[in-house]
């Protein structure tokens, strides 16, 4: 059996689901009446829907009643859901199902650790949900990244420590879940966005082929 495994964040990392969050989380702003920057998005990135709701409307100063919340959530979901049902594989990330390959040929298991409670109906529509041993996802949490929970219970599933789990994220809120699992955490995307990551790299496609050699020499991480 390996003595590593690998934990993959969904939107952002397989799929390039993160402009679609955005669209909707921005209509519904601008709706509110604020404005909402992809800088301001980025605070939302790996966050679950209930929290990104207060973030956003902390950065817009905006207070509503809890009947609103709740109708407000409902609509970005419908949204949302307007982009995704669209989805086919040809939105999965470059590099991404070169990588799952690479780890199918080392026989390291690979599970999904994701925010988001659309996660399994994504992974169908991209054809990719058969190839992960196991998915953890905003339905399996109680508690929301940067809280490792998410990440702990994938060790579970990879029935491996924590400390020999590789992580890829695309969230400042995922790099700081998995650095508090004690995983190795792997940034995809904006260096300096995601510094607190172990390595870093702007995509998939950048992995080098050797990249998983070292932890596998090194039997645990
Ligand atoms: C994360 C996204 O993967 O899932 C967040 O990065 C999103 O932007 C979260 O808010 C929850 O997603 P969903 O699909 O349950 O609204
Ligand atoms: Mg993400």
């Amino acid at each position: 059996m390996n003595t590593i495994g690998v934990i993959f964040d969904l939107d952002g990392v397989i799929v390039d689901t993160a402009k679609y969050h955005f669209l909707a989380w921005k209509n519904l702003a601008n709706n509110l009446g604020f404005e909402f920057t992809e800088a301001h998005n980025e605070l939302l990135k790996g966050v679950s829907r209930v929290r990104s709701l207060e973030i956003l409307l902390d950065i817009g100063k905006t207070t509503i009643s809890d009947t609103k919340r709740q109708e407000i959530l409902i609509k970005k979901n419908e949204d949302y859901l307007k982009f995704i049902s669209k989805m086919g594989p040809e939105e999965i990330l470059p590099g991404a199902e070169k990588l799952l390959d690479t780890l199918d040929q080392l026989g390291i298991k690979y599970v999904l650790g994701s925010a988001s409670k659309n996660a399994p109906y994504i992974l169908k529509k991209v054809n990719l949900f058969h190839r992960f041993q196991g998915i953890v996802d905003g339905n399996s949490v109680s508690k929301a990244k940067p809280d490792p929970e998410v990440f702990l219970i994938g060790a579970k599933k990879l029935n491996l420590k924590p400390e020999s789990c590789i992580v890829f994220e695309d969230a400042i809120a995922g790099v700081e879940a998995a650095n508090k699992a004690k995983m190795t955490s792997i940034g995809i995307g904006d260096k300096a966005t995601l510094s607190e990551a172990d390595y870093n790299f702007n995509d998939l496609t950048e992995i080098p082929e050797n990249f998983f050699e070292k932890f596998l020499l090194k039997k645990t991480i």
